[in-house]
Order: C-alpha cells, then structure tokens, then sequence
C-alpha cells in the first residue's frame, strides 16, 4: 500500500529512519526531516501489518543544469528495506510519484555511478543519464560537496512518458 506522509510528523518515521541507517551510515536522516529547504514530501510503500519495505524522500528544486534553472521535482533519496528488495516496492514508489507530480513536472535525481540496482531501476522508468559529475557526494548529507564520490545526473522529462 503507497501513502504520503509528513517526514517531520508522522508515526511512520522511526521505521524509514532505521531503513535508512542501515543502508547509509555517512547520512544524517534528520537532515532530510529538518535541514533541506524546500519542504521535502515523502511516500511510503508499507504492507498489511503496518511495516514500511520503502520510502521516497522528493521535493521541488531547480535543475541546475537547464539553462532557464526550470523548476523540477528532485527525489532526495529513494531507500527499500534490504529484505525486501527485487520485489517491486522501488518501482511502486517512483509509479506512484509519476502518477502524482511526473505527467506535470521532469523528475531528477543523484546517484553513485557505483549504484548499479538504481541505475537499472531508473532506467526502467525512463530516466536518462544527463551528466556525470565526479567527486559529488558529501558523507553527512548525500548532497554536494566537490569532494566524494562520483554521481550521474539522471532526469526523466515529462514529454518522455
Ligand atoms: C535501488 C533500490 C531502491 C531498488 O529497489 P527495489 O525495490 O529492490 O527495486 P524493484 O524490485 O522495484 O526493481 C525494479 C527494477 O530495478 C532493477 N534492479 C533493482 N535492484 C536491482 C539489482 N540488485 N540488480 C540489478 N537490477 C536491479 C531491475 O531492473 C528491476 O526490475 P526486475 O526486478 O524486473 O529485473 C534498492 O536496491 C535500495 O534501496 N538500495 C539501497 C538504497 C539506494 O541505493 N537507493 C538509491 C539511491 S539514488
């Protein structure tokens, strides 16, 4: 079942919260509920008994390498619970922010060029890999720094689906 919630409030977040620390240990979680300025939207994929296999952090951003800074959604990070991966819970939450902000806005998005599983993943929902942008990653906040690891720009525009 995919639902929106609100990361600051609601009772989900302490399951999304350990998802997300057992994937990235260099991350800060809070820093998506307090620290990105663009008021961050989350969806979930739970299942009947209440618990969270994923969720998706978005929010609205500029792309900064569109020559007119055009207004975008940004997912901030995309995480699912490692038992249930290969599943479908990855998809189900990029379908369900497609159905809602996709048709009307282009989708982009950070990721480690190591990262083959989301490669695949956004690939198959249509994402293009715009440019690649060495040293990206900070250790505290997954954002840029000029000095982590290497990450492609991916982007899905919305003439595309
Ligand atoms: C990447 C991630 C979100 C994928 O979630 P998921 O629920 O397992 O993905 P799905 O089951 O919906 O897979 C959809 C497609 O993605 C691709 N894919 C997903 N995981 C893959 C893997 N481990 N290896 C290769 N392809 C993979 C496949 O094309 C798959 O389709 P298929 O199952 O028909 O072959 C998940 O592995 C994850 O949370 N990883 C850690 C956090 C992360 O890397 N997030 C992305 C940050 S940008």
């Amino acid at each position: 079942m995919t639902e929106e919630i609100d990361l600051t409030s609601s009772p989900y977040t302490d399951q999304l919260k350990k998802i997300h620390d057992a994937e990235y240990d260099d991350i800060d979680f809070e820093y998506f509920c307090t620290s990105v300025s663009r008021n961050p939207s989350c969806i979930i994929v739970k299942n009947d008994d209440d618990i969270v296999m994923g969720f998706l952090i978005w929010g609205y951003d500029i792309d900064f390498l569109d020559d007119e800074c055009g207004t975008i959604v940004y997912i901030y990070s995309l995480c699912v619970g490692s038992e249930w991966r290969r599943r479908g819970v990855g998809s189900e939450l990029l379908t369900h922010l497609t159905s809602l902000y996709g048709y009307s806005n282009d989708v982009c998005l950070h990721v480690s060029i190591k990262n083959d599983a989301a490669i695949k993943l956004y690939a198959k929902h249509k994402f293009k890999n715009v440019r690649r942008i060495d040293y990206y990653y900070d250790g505290e906040t997954g954002m840029y720094s000029g000095e982590g690891q290497h990450a492609y720009y991916m982007k899905r525009s919305s003439k595309d689906l």
